[in-house]
């Protein structure tokens, strides 16, 4: 959802803000620009169009000077275009910003604005450009102005500013938007996401909402609201550079489809009194909600079915962008456990805050370390998977089962008994892909001319239907709907023809036999099946096997071959499994 990245220091910035914003890309990469200070001017190029492609085109890396912002866009509030782009610049083109998030009320403010100030373009954000020249034409410093902006935005937002007036200098602030300040050798930085300056530091200082940061090169300072400065120590930053990097494979997805064996040992690395501390509340508490959206909404989704399977605790699920609408039903006696690789969207980030409004207890289950939602847990387990490029989920998710397994596994008393399963699932997994490796990528080209896929399965494998729609539809473009094959007679039978392609999640277990029966249904009306199993079946005119696991694991066992066969699919009609059209990683507006 758009990523910002701002230096200043003693080198030249743009070819180290093109280096960030590589690492941002996941973030947005619809259009891409960047902004300078030198010889107190303001250089900046943009345009609609990928960061290579940008670059290609005006040679971002060119612009001098040692301080500047760089912006890569997922579009929320104007076309894409080149004016509609980041960085957005004042009327006499002296402060340059870039923003992450969306401003509520920017019609208002540009209503109010534009008798004054002239409009470049469409955007939201423009109205920041515009606000701070304001306030800095009444002679407020930028940090003066950037600050009594920031109380007339209604909305999210993390920006950063320059100034040609003022250039030894950056300000950035942030409001329900993530935003890092980085402490490196030489220089400063400010950014969305603290991967895109590992390469020059690991010295971090996460930025609060409501809190301004100023940035020269060779100082970083906080400062609340009212213009306090606020002393707070520079954390580690908790990954590696070379683990987001491609590590020699063509894309991000496929090296963490791959990562997932080893994403399931270090999910198993969590504390064991933090795991009974946290199993013995959802055991005690009154109402457990899971929250969540998209993949995590499917990870809690078969965690619901773990807890009463394993555990006998009933719990629901809301999706996160629905649970204010059941903020009549949360209070001090109810549980949510929200679930979220990034920790930063904003769905989850807005119906949590209303759940803690109404009293609500709240546990996490998070990758990244530091991250809005973590901070504002009584809990949190991480992941410890790892930092996830691609925008498709994947390793993210084995690592939120393999957590909710081993909270279910707590709930018994049998933590340790659930180490040793689930790292042995974890052999199995790593065997099978071996095997699938070869096999998904053959039927993934001869399914490749079928654009309606339906995805059918029962109990708590029914979730991974959904997973597997869901990752279809994300990266290759292809219609597909999941769903419990129970429902499918009861109106969605009427699509399937002659070819139609269903996938069925059948393994050995108790949803085996009334699954094969609405296989049965569906070959009855011409349906070609995909069977993801451990059994071969006679009604399977494709087999992806899977191994042989206990029950409660067959989501973990039946959702990677899945994922591959969408990537293989994505593919086999030439597309971009890491950058998929109209998203973006880390939904951070509502
Ligand atoms: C799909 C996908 C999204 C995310 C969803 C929630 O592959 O990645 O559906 O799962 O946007 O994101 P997080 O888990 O970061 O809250």
């Amino acid at each position: 959802m758009c990523g910002i990245v701002g230096y200043i220091g003693n080198q030249q910035a743009a070819p180290i803000l093109l280096n960030a914003l590589k690492k941002l890309e996941y973030r947005g990469y619809d259009s891409a620009g960047l902004a300078t200070i030198t010889d107190s001017h303001v250089c900046i190029k943009k345009d609609a169009g990928t960061l290579v492609e940008v670059n290609t085109k005006h040679q971002l890396n060119e612009l001098p000077g040692i301080a500047g912002i760089g912006h890569v866009r997922w579009a929320t509030h104007g076309a894409v275009t080149a004016s509609n782009a980041h960085p957005h610049l004042d009327c006499n083109q002296e402060i340059a910003i870039v923003h992450n998030g969306i401003i509520e009320n920017h019609q208002e403010l540009r209503s109010r604005l534009s008798a004054r100030h002239r409009f470049t373009s469409d955007t939201d954000t423009e109205v920041i450009a515009h606000l701070i020249e304001e306030y800095a034409s009444t002679g407020s410093s930028l940090e003066e102005a950037v600050r009594l902006t920031s109380r007339e935005l209604k909305g999210s937002y993390a920006i950063a500013a320059v100034s040609a007036k003022e250039p030894g200098k950056m300000v950035a602030a942030r409001k329900d938007s993530p935003l890092v300040a980085g402490i490196a050798n030489g220089g400063n930085f400010v950014a969305s996401d603290c991967l895109s300056f590992l390469e020059q530091t690991d010295r971090i200082i996460y930025v609060e909402d409501g809190e301004c940061v100023i940035l020269t090169g060779d100082k970083v300072s906080l400062f609340d609201n009212d213009g306090h400065e606020i002393k707070r120590t520079p954390s580690k930053a908790s990954w590696k550079v070379d683990e987001a990097t491609k590590q020699g494979y063509d894309f991000f997805m496929m090296k963490e489809i791959l990562e997932q064996p080893q994403a399931i040992r270090h999910a198993l690395m969590q504390d064991r009194t933090l795991m009974m501390e946290m199993a013995l509340e959802i055991l005690r508490a009154r109402q457990v909600l899971f929250t969540a959206c998209g993949t995590s909404r499917h990870a809690a989704l078969i965690g619901r079915y773990v807890f009463s399977r394993l555990s006998s605790k009933f719990c629901d699920v809301v999706m996160a962008s629905e649970l204010g609408y059941f903020s009549d039903s949360v209070d001090k006696n109810t549980l949510v456990i929200a679930v979220s690789q990034s920790g930063e969207t904003a769905d989850v980030m807005n119906g949590v805050k209303k759940a803690k409004e109404n009293g609500a207890t709240i546990f996490s289950l998070v990758n990244v370390v530091g991250s809005s939602l973590a901070r504002m847990s009584d809990r949190v387990a991480y992941l410890n998977c790892g930092p996830e490029i691609g925008v498709a989920a994947t390793k993210s998710f084995t690592a939120q089962l393999t957590i909710l397994y081993l909270l279910a596994y707590t709930m018994i008393n049998r933590f340790d008994q659930g180490v040793g399963q689930l790292n042995a699932v974890s052999d199995l997994i790593a065997d099978n892909l071996q095997h699938n490796g070869l096999e998904v990528p053959k039927i993934a080209n001869r399914m490749s001319r079928k654009n309606d896929f339906y995805y059918i399965a029962r109990g708590i494998n029914f979730a991974t239907a959904g997973e597997g729609a869901l990752k279809l539809k994300e990266i290759a473009y292809v219609h597909a709907e999941g769903m419990p094959a129970g429902e499918l007679k009861h109106g969605t039978l009427a699509l399937i023809t002659e070819g139609t392609p269903v996938v069925a999640i059948c393994p050995g277990d108790y949803t085996f036999d009334e699954t094969l029966s609405n296989i049965a249904e569906t070959k009855a009306r011409g349906a070609r099946v995909i069977g993801v199993s451990d059994r071969q079946e006679p009604a399977f005119d494709e087999w992806i096997e899977i191994p042989e696991v206990d029950e409660i694991f067959y989501p973990l066992v039946s959702i990677i071959p899945l994922q591959l066969f969408a990537y293989h699919s994505a593919v086999a009609r030439n597309l971009d499994p890491d950058k998929p059209r109209n998203l973006a990683k880390s939904v951070t507006v509502k």
